[in-house]
């Protein structure tokens, strides 16, 4: 039996922009009504029947002419952004579209623009909330914003157009949402105030809009194919031990299934209860369930959870939907025995589930960087956000950080130092690695943004080359020679010299000021002291090899760094103070003379 299930929405943005509060307020109204039949909390995800969508739109509905065929929405709850990267399942996102909610004063932040980027990689269709409208002052709720008085308009455009602006910097067009026509080809923004409850029936049409006309197909489900989904969260619960909190985007669970649960090791096991958070014996798709079942301690969010049926024996559907080979298939129809039958399905599902999850995970002797993350989902976006980035990846798997990954990074760092360095997503570093880390002066980047990982990463690998460039680069510097300050005349000449500007440093070749080459700094020493550099207004000792006293060199001589004209090109984009500039200017001109 078919069935068009509800489609499962995602709502995801940047910290505090107003996730929660959006679905409370949906779900608010209900609770407020009380009434009979009300919302079904259920765990990690929340159904809103179509009866509570029609209460929340009221007047709307008639206006719009808009029929309503489906059930209802099922909004996916789980907190953070980590509910959207969970997400996963063969081939895509488990959502079949998403609420991005941006706080309109605050505009697109590192999460709203990991968001955008995790919903372009799935194709996910979205619209956007431009949420806490209330707070433009004078504005007047249920009243759209070309309604409002003039300067409030104005306010409230001038935000608009940025977001726009910078969505389609994005790669994304969009507009006011009574403006599109085409929904698969603009992103439709409806402005809300969680608050006060302000758009949010335009929000619940659009979306409801939205799937009734494009994704009628992609919501019909069987009721009596074998149950999947994947897990949210994994749980501990006092009284039942680990539990797995789990969307069902297709088929039918029942009490007692046994179930192939994703993990390094798949879990086999079986549905011991199923809590809605009541007690139920079965669900259809699309739910939120928690499943109670033994040996789920190793059970990893965001991997698959797959129902083994022996009696369904639908040769077309497995083919399809995981691809099994069809000669295995005939063989098992064949299989008299229920428990043979269902001991080779299991076999072939667990091959399916260690598949996805450690397909996605990356092990090579690649020289790159090495990645943790807590969830498959997670290491799933960072791979493929660094990958896009052309950051090459030596290992990135689904766990802590152990000692481990730090010998393996310190043995690429000392080939390759700017990708000797791990990257922890959300997941806990140990107390061995972080002393070993610190030991070996290594980089650790830890955040529970991608986004944020990568732009540190950049940040760094810029400013560890700009200090590569600084060693090996010639800068600009100007010296000049003491008077009663030779200490040896020649073979090398030691000089008291004071820098003028710039940095004086061991190596350097110096030129007078015509523009003729004396000699190479040997070496550099301050109250005996051997110094690898002396900065502007220091009096230094310096002994210069090729440098002779009274034949190239005097007492009160000027004398600059020699800069090759292949330096100098280098010079171009190295960050030089206004005294090295000058400097620079003046070698420049010695040189064009000369
Ligand atoms: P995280 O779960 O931490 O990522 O945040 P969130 O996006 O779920 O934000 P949440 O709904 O918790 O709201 C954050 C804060 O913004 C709360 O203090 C809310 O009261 C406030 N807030 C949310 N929406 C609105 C709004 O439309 N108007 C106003 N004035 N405040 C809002
Ligand atoms: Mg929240």
């Amino acid at each position: 039996m078919k069935q068009t299930r509800q489609p499962i929405i995602s709502v995801l943005g940047h910290v505090d922009h107003g996730k929660t509060m959006l679905l409370d307020h949906i779900r608010g109204t209900r609770v407020a009504e009380h009434e009979a039949g009300g919302i079904t909390q259920h765990i990690g995800a929340t159904e809103i029947p179509i009866e509570t969508i029609r209460k929340v739109c009221g007047g709307l509905l008639e206006k719009l002419h808009l029929k309503i065929t489906l059930r209802g929405l099922l909004f996916v709850d789980t907190p953070g952004h980590e509910a959207f990267t969970n997400l996963r399942k063969r081939g895509g996102s488990v959502a079949d579209l998403a609420i991005l909610v941006i706080d309109l004063n605050e505009g697109l932040m590192p999460q709203t623009i990991e968001a955008i980027q995790i919903l372009k990689g799935h194709k996910t269709p979205f619209v956007v909330a431009a949420n806490k409208i209330d707070k433009i002052t004078g504005w007047r709720l249920n009243t759209p914003p070309d309604e409002q008085i003039a300067h409030v308009k104005e306010e409230f455009y001038k935000r608009f157009y940025k977001l726009v602006s910078d969505l389609s910097e994005q790669g994304f067009n969009a507009d006011l949402y009574s403006n599109v026509r085409d929904f698969t080809k603009m992103v439709a923004i409806i402005p809300t105030s969680a608050k006060t409850g302000n758009g949010v029936p335009e929000l619940l049409m659009v979306l409801i809009g939205l799937a009734q006309q494009y994704m009628g197909k992609q919501l019909v489900v069987s009721l009596d194919t074998p149950g999947r989904g994947v897990v949210l969260e994994v749980k501990e619960e006092r009284g039942l031990g680990t539990t797995i909190d789990t969307i069902i985007y297709d088929g039918r669970l029942r009490k007692g299934d046994t179930l192939v649960v994703g993990a390094k090791e798949p879990i086999v096991t079986s549905a011991r209860a199923l809590l809605n958070p009541e007690n139920v014996d079965e669900v259809f798709a699309a739910s939120g369930i928690k499943i109670v079942a033994q040996g789920l301690g190793e059970a990893l969010s965001g991997a698959p959870v797959y129902v083994v049926d022996p009696e369904f024996a639908d040769i077309g559907y497995y083919m399809k939907t995981f691809n099994l080979d069809i000669y295995f298939l005939k063989k098992l129809e064949k299989i008299k025995s229920r428990e043979v039958r269902k001991e080779r399905l299991t076999e072939k599902l667990k091959e399916v589930v260690r598949k996805e999850v450690t397909g996605i995970e990356i092990v090579s002797d690649v020289s790159g960087v090495i990645i943790k993350a807590d969830t498959i989902g997670s290491l799933e976006a960072i791979i493929k956000i660094l990958s896009d980035h052309k950051v090459p990846i030596r290992k990135g798997t689904v766990g802590n950080v152990v000692k481990e990954d730090v010998i393996e990074a310190d043995a690429v760092g000392t080939e390759k130092p700017l990708l000797g360095v791990i990257f922890a997503f959300n997941t806990p570093v140990s107390n061995a690695a972080r002393e070993l880390i610190h030991d070996k002066g290594l980089k650790i980047f830890e955040s529970n943004i991608i986004y944020t990982l990568l732009e540190d990463y950049d940040l760094w690998v810029k400013e560890e080359k700009e200090k590569v460039k600084k060693t090996h680069l010639i800068t600009p510097c100007k010296i000049e020679l003491l008077p009663k300050c030779i200490f040896r005349n020649s073979g090398p000449a030691i000089v008291g010299v004071e820098v003028l500007a710039g940095v004086l440093k061991t190596g350097y070749r110096l030129m007078n000021d015509g523009g003729k080459v004396i000699g190479r700094v040997k070496e550099i020493q301050e109250k005996k002291e051997k110094i690898k550099e002396a900065k502007k207004r220091d009096q230094v000792a310096v002994s210069i090899q090729g440098g002779a006293v009274g034949r190239n060199l005097n007492e009160g001589d000027v004398l600059y760094s020699f800069i090759s004209f292949e330096d100098a090109e280098k010079l171009i984009d190295a960050e030089l103070d206004d005294d090295e500039l000058e400097v620079f200017g003046e070698i420049k001109k010695i040189k064009r003379t000369k």
